[in-house]
C-alpha cells in the first residue's frame, strides 16, 4: 500500500502542474491578426472604403478616422445621433461600436448586426488601424 501511494504522488503532481499551463493558456487572448481582420472586412466593404480619398457610399470613407472623433469625414452626412454622441474612435469604443452599433449609439444610421466573437473584433481593429493610417 505505502509503494503504491510513493508511486501515485507523482502521477498527481504531473497532472496539476500540466491542469494549470492550460489553463494559462486559455485565460490569454491570442494576440490581434490585422491579416484575419482583413477577411472580416469583406462584411463592411458594401458600404466602405478605406483609402486615401475613396469614396463615400453607404457609409463614410474610413480614411485617417482611427484616433479622431466620430463623424468627421468629408461630404458625408452623418446622422445626428453619431455626430453628438461624443465619441473619439479608439480601441475601446470601436470595440463596442463593432459589437453592436444601434446600442452603442441609439439611431445611428449603420444598420449592421455586429460581430458577437471579441478575437474577430481585435482583428478587424488591427487591420481597419493599419489599412486607414495617415502614417502607415
Ligand atoms: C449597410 C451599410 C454598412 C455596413 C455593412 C457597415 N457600415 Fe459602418 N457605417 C455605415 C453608415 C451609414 C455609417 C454612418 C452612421 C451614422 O451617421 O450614424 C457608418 C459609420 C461607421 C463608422 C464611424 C465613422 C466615423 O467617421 O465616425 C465606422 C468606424 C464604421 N462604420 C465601421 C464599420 C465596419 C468596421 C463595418 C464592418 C464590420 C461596417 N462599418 C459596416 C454603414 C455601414
Amino acid at each position: 500500500m505505502k509503494r503504491f501511494l510513493i508511486l501515485l504522488a507523482p502521477c498527481v503532481l504531473i497532472a496539476c502542474a500540466q491542469d494549470s499551463a492550460d489553463g494559462g493558456k486559455q485565460a490569454r487572448p491570442a494576440p490581434a491578426d490585422a491579416k484575419a481582420g482583413e477577411r472580416t472586412y469583406l462584411l463592411c466593404q458594401s458600404c466602405h472604403t478605406l483609402n486615401e480619398g475613396g469614396l463615400n457610399k453607404v457609409g463614410p470613407n474610413l480614411y485617417g478616422f482611427y484616433g479622431s472623433p466620430a463623424a468627421q469625414a468629408d461630404g458625408f452626412i452623418f446622422s445626428e445621433a453619431l455626430s453628438d454622441a461624443g465619441i473619439s474612435w479608439d480601441e475601446e469604443t470601436l470595440d463596442r461600436w463593432l459589437t453592436n452599433p444601434s446600442t452603442t449609439v441609439p439611431g445611428t444610421t449603420m444598420i449592421f448586426v455586429g460581430i458577437s466573437d471579441q478575437q474577430q473584433r481585435a482583428d478587424l481593429i488591427a487591420y481597419l488601424r493599419s489599412a486607414t493610417a495617415e502614417v502607415p
